[in-house]
């Protein structure tokens, strides 16, 4: 077993624990990856994830090195569709997902964090696709997300340069949310998650889905599907719940 699952009030704490190798991922971890996720998007109990690392020094140090020496171009390709796969559920989860990073997040693991809705870092983590030292290209979402998330002139400084940047760098250039000391880090990602478990559920998951499909509209086709979204919204019972609670002067109950 390479997850360990945690239940705290409605939030699902996912751990990858491969200490010994970083967290480096191989099929095995990406398969209990992706199972704990999906369980946890069906949990109707569970409100937001938050996906870290064991141990103090790794989030996830990428996909496994040692094993994919041996994968011919049927392997390779195998490799990246199964990592795609986790990566693509977790974007496209209708629950939030933070990456509470705690260390080393190089190639695969960057492109995990990419994935995720929120970027929480500890002070210590290093962010890094060094695949190009490799011989070889991101292969689980890097060229498409990370251009989306610190522009494409970052993106390309970080893809064909290799190098590994700070936990400064990465908030500077947008790559994280916020950066915390390292023994606050899940707290304050637990935190966070809180407040946006506060909020209409539903709401949150289609504010998910708008800003997720905007990579696949244009702005006019974009927008046509945001006032269809908005104008649902009314009159069901979260949105009803949160417009009288405003009026009456009280916080909204959505979990009534
Ligand atoms: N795969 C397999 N094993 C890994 C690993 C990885 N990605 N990263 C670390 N490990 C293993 C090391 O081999 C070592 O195990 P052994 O002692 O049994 O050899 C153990 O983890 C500890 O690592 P180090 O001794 O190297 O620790 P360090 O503190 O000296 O260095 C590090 C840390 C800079 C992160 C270094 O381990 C490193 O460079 N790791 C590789 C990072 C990397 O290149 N990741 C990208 C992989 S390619 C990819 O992910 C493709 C993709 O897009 C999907």
């Amino acid at each position: 077993m390479f997850i360990k699952k945690e239940l705290k009030d409605n939030l699902c704490i996912i751990r990858v624990d491969r200490e010994e190798a970083l967290n480096a991922m191989n099929p095995t971890v990406l398969h209990e990856l992706y199972d704990n996720i999906s369980s946890s998007i069906n949990d109707k109990n569970i409100g937001a994830i938050i996906i870290t690392g064991s141990g103090e020094k790794a989030f996830i140090a990428g996909a496994d090195i040692k094993l994919m020496e041996k994968l011919d171009k049927k392997g390779g390709r195998e490799f990246g569709a199964l990592g795609q796969k986790v990566t693509n559920l977790i974007e496209e989860s209708s629950k939030p997902v933070i990456a509470a990073i705690n260390g080393f997040a190089l190639g695969g693991g960057c492109e995990i964090a990419l994935a995720c809705h929120l970027r929480f870092a500890s002070k210590n983590a290093k962010f890094g696709q060094p695949e190009v030292k490799l011989g070889l290209i991101p292969g689980w979402g890097g060229t498409q997300r990370l251009p989306k998330i610190v522009g494409k002139g970052n993106a390309i400084e970080l893809i064909i340069g290799g190098h590994i940047i700070d936990s400064n760098e990465a908030l500077r250039i947008g790559l994280v949310n916020k950066v915390f000391e390292q023994d606050k880090l899940l707290d304050e990602s637990i935190s966070f998650a809180k407040i946006i478990g506060a909020n209409g559920p539903f709401a949150v998951s289609q504010s998910l889905k708008c800003i997720n499909d905007s990579s696949n509209y244009s702005l006019i086709e974009g927008l046509k599907k945001e006032v269809e979204q908005f104008s649902d919204l009314f009159g069901s019972q979260e949105t009803n719940e949160g417009l009288k609670a405003f009026v009456e002067k009280r916080k909204a109950n959505f979990r009534q």
